[in-house]
């Protein structure tokens, strides 16, 4: 398909329902909505709003607004275009309604992602939320963003995991294979057999469910990108990894200040990331539920190396070293190699439990698609799944933030 028709079929689905707005209107609204921008990035990106003050950002696809006004707020200079003219309306009289920023500083402009006329290396954050997953070459998006910004500069991309768009992909699967025609039935059959995903999306993302369903089940261009291939991008351009969230670092790193970072691009860390994608399909719980449950077992084991710790740092430290201290780490450490072996097993038959039921739903729905196509909407119903469509927010937004040295 020719990048011409590609944009102008994702137009057309955001004429008919924006996918970016949200209600903003209000100070009680408004303040929700900036408080959580600010949590996102001061306490998960690392990126605290006061680096945004005096700054100049470029917003790529900057939709309706919204976010432009808090970065406002946090004292940045913005210019923000996208091609929807109807969005850079509402953009404009968001802000002359605004009466939580005063001295604003934002221009919005209608300019398409590949031919908005931008000055080279002039600005010091080039920023997009939500867009790239909608524009026919990612890649040459991200390269107008780097080239965008001035040494000493950030880039700031909101993204969609492939793998977190698996839900999605699958409900637009079952909807094409169903005989429907038009949006008012696609918006009948999703809110019928997608309501819970739906009402999460609706929930997590402050959109009407309308909204919702137009950007991904209504709009044709939806395609969601691994964190591996944005990396490379990076890489290529010379941009280094920032931040993101969810965290993409190494766990259990130790490495001193001195040493160089561990490349994205070395092998360990590409498993790692693999294993990182795998999660994204199979997030359906909270963190703090996922890890309380993978870590119950370690529990003994992590009172173990406590005490082990403590006493040998203490003999040490004290110079104690007589044949009962001896002893009592001996036995120590062999309790602790039994009780980390008893709770390795224990986490492992867990997650690959937790892997067969996922993947046999899967594989389940997808042999439903792939034999029992042509039903009419209303007669269409799903293979039974207790743990596929479960999805803790069943959308893979990751947020990722590269310097440019
Ligand atoms: C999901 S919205 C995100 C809007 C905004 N960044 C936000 O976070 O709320 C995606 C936006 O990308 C814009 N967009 C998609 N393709 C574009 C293109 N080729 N040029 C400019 N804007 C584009 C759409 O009009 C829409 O406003």
């Amino acid at each position: 398909m020719k990048p011409s028709q590609h944009k102008a079929e994702v137009l057309e689905a955001f004429k008919k329902v924006s996918p970016s707005l949200i209600d903003v209107e209000t100070q009680e609204t408004y303040q929700t909505y900036s408080e959580r921008q600010r949590n996102l990035f001061r306490y998960r990106l690392k990126f605290p709003p006061e680096l945004f003050e005096g700054r100049s950002v470029i917003d790529f696809g900057c939709g309706t607004g919204e976010f432009d006004l808090v970065l406002a707020e946090w004292g940045a200079m913005i210019l923000g275009f996208d091609f929807n003219s109807d969005s850079i309306d509402r953009a404009n009289s968001l802000i002359a309604k605004a009466s939580v920023v005063e001295d604003i500083n934002i221009e919005f402009f209608v300019g398409d992602i590949d031919t908005f006329t931008i000055v080279p290396s002039s600005y010091d954050i080039a920023l997009s939320l939500g867009v790239l997953a909608h524009v026919p070459d990612q890649r040459a998006m991200f390269m107008r963003m780097a080239s965008s910004i001035s040494s000493g500069g950030y880039l700031i991309l909101g993204f969609i995991e492939d793998s977190g768009l698996i839900q999605r992909l699958f409900h637009r699967a079952i909807v094409r294979a169903t005989a429907i025609q038009d949006d008012a039935a696609i918006n009948t059959t999703a809110r019928r057999l997608f309501g819970e995903h739906i009402e999460r999306s609706v929930k997590h993302g402050n959109r009407s469910a309308e909204s919702v369903i137009n950007d991904y089940l209504v709009n044709p261009h939806y395609v969601g990108v691994p964190i591996q291939v944005v990396d490379s991008w990076a890489q290529d351009l010379g941009l280094k990894h920032y931040s993101s969230w969810p965290s993409t670092e190494l766990p259990f790193a130790v490495d001193s200040p001195d040493q160089p970072i561990v490349s994205r691009m070395s092998d360990p860390y590409h498993t790692f990331l693999s294993l990182h994608r795998l999660r994204w399909m199979f997030a359906n719980q909270s963190d703090l539920a996922t890890f309380s449950r993978l870590f119950e077992g370690f529990l003994p084991a992590a009172g173990l190396v406590e005490q082990i710790l403590d006493t040998l740092c203490s003999t040490l430290q004290t110079g104690d070293l007589n044949p009962a201290n001896l002893h009592n780490q001996r036995v120590l450490w062999a309790d602790l190699g039994e009780e980390l072996e008893l709770a390795l097993e224990a986490a492992s038959s867990s997650l690959i439990s937790g892997l067969g039921q996922v993947s046999g739903e899967l594989l389940k729905v997808l042999e439903f698609l792939t034999h029992g196509i042509h039903h009419e909407p209303d007669d269409l119903s799903l293979p039974v799944t207790d743990y596929l469509f479960k999805g803790y927010n069943g959308l893979g937004t990751s947020y990722a933030i590269w310097y440019k040295p």
